[in-house]
């Protein structure tokens, strides 16, 4: 064996801290081993995936509360998007034996010690580590935040990994987490103009299709907000895969690295084709949606501007963490935006709530949602910019 145990990991292994410690310390060994780790990392933070009742089921569950037992989280460690709103379900159309379920699976992990909060961005929502921390975070789009945009450190861990570091405040030193497996291998030269999320969506998706799994250093990106790098980090996981990228004078490490010889230029023409391609013909939309990864409370103020005193005429979802929705009641937000028609869904998204078939043509400003919303849903998609998604919700 050549992974290293400190005594303290070695008696969770034996089984001295319990049941769940002990089968945790059992996943993160074995996982350990396959990846050549060498010794084990306190972590400080961790996001758990695989929270829906729809993709966990009974046996998931099963394994869940085998592990509520006896075990407790050791670090801070928030949920990913549930199936559901789970204060206001029914507004969603969730049916009543689905939201037995999911409340069942939320029990188990509050049992855990878990804080609650199902959403994919735990770093607007105070799950935030900081430049260098190691972490152990199971959703693409905020790994890909994580470690590019913070500066953490964290593999894309699955459901079961992620719990097993929450439960022994551990994870194996492999990927991400060193230096050697953080450098650029392929500088990506854009020349054009990103305006928005949908510019930088679709952006992601391009430098996917050409750098084919390698990690990015972007040269031409002159600024990014939040939201955009939110949208960007969640694109270039999902069509490239990859959990980490750097953008010159934006992304704290991009001066760490020595760069890499090959170049790629990425042009507006190529940014325009994917967003065409995210763009089918669509006879009738009846679903709007923004909110992938979730609004941020600038995304909700800025929704709510545009709806005010307006009618939405399509089923219209803005998804969020509940503690943004919360800021936003107290701001008046949710007000205009519930009586313009649409729904602000907290703890949930268009993807993982249980909506395949119930609608047919969907528009949103993210390339994520569009990605799944095809693969997962079968909906027809169109991506626009903000503006323009609200105007499409309107009129
Ligand atoms: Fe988040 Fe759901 Fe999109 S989990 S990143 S809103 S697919």
């Amino acid at each position: 064996m050549t992974l290293e145990l400190t005594k303290e990991e070695q008696a969770m292994l034996d089984g001295e801290y319990g049941r769940a410690t002990q089968k945790a310390m059992e996943i993160l060994t074995a996982l350990g081993e396959i990846y050549g780790a060498k010794k084990m990392l306190p972590v400080t933070s961790v996001q758990i995936s695989g929270v829906s009742y729809a993709n966990l089921g009974e046996p998931g569950l099963k394994f869940l509360n085998s592990l509520a037992t006896d075990g407790k989280v050791r670090v801070l460690t928030t949920l990913n998007p549930a199936g559901m709103d789970l204060e206001e379900w029914e507004k969603l159309g969730i049916s009543e034996d689905f939201a037995k379920n999911q409340l069942r699976v939320i029990a188990a992990f509050q049992k855990m010690g878990v804080v609650t909060t199902a959403t994919c961005t735990p770093y607007l929502v105070g799950n935030i580590p900081h430049y260098g921390e190691h972490i152990a975070w199971a959703e693409s789009s905020a790994v890909a935040f994580a470690n590019s945009v913070i500066g953490a450190r964290t593999n894309r861990e699955g459901g079961p990994s992620a719990l097993a570091a929450a439960l022994t405040g551990r994870t194996p030193a492999y990927g991400y987490h060193l230096d050697q497996n953080r450098k650029p291998q392929v500088i990506i030269q854009f020349e054009g103009k990103l305006e928005n999320v949908r510019d930088f969506g679709a952006l992601g998706k391009a430098i996917a299709e050409v750098a084919k799994g390698k990690i990015v250093y972007i040269k031409g990106v002159q600024n990014a907000t939040i939201e955009e790098l939110k949208g960007f980090s969640a694109s270039i996981a999902t069509y490239g895969g990859v959990g980490i990228y750097h953008i010159e004078r934006i992304t704290p490490e991009w001066k760490e690295y020595a760069l890499p010889d090959e170049t790629i230029t990425l042009t507006q023409k190529d940014v325009s084709r994917h967003i065409n391609e995210m763009s089918d013909e669509i006879d009738d939309v009846d679903f709007v949606t923004i909110g992938c990864p979730h609004a941020s409370l600038r995304e909700i103020e800025i929704i709510a501007e545009l709806l005010k005193e307006k009618k939405v005429t399509k089923e219209m979802w803005i998804t969020t963490s509940r503690p943004v929705k919360e800021i936003a009641d107290q701001m008046g937000y949710t007000k205009i935006i519930e009586n313009a028609g649409a729904k602000i869904a907290a703890d949930t998204c268009a993807v993982v709530a249980p909506i395949k078939g119930r609608f047919k043509g969907m528009v949103t400003n993210s390339a994520k949602a569009c990605y799944y919303a095809r693969g997962r849903n079968n909906f027809k998609v169109q991506i626009k910019p903000l503006k323009e998604v609200i105007r499409e919700a309107i009129q």
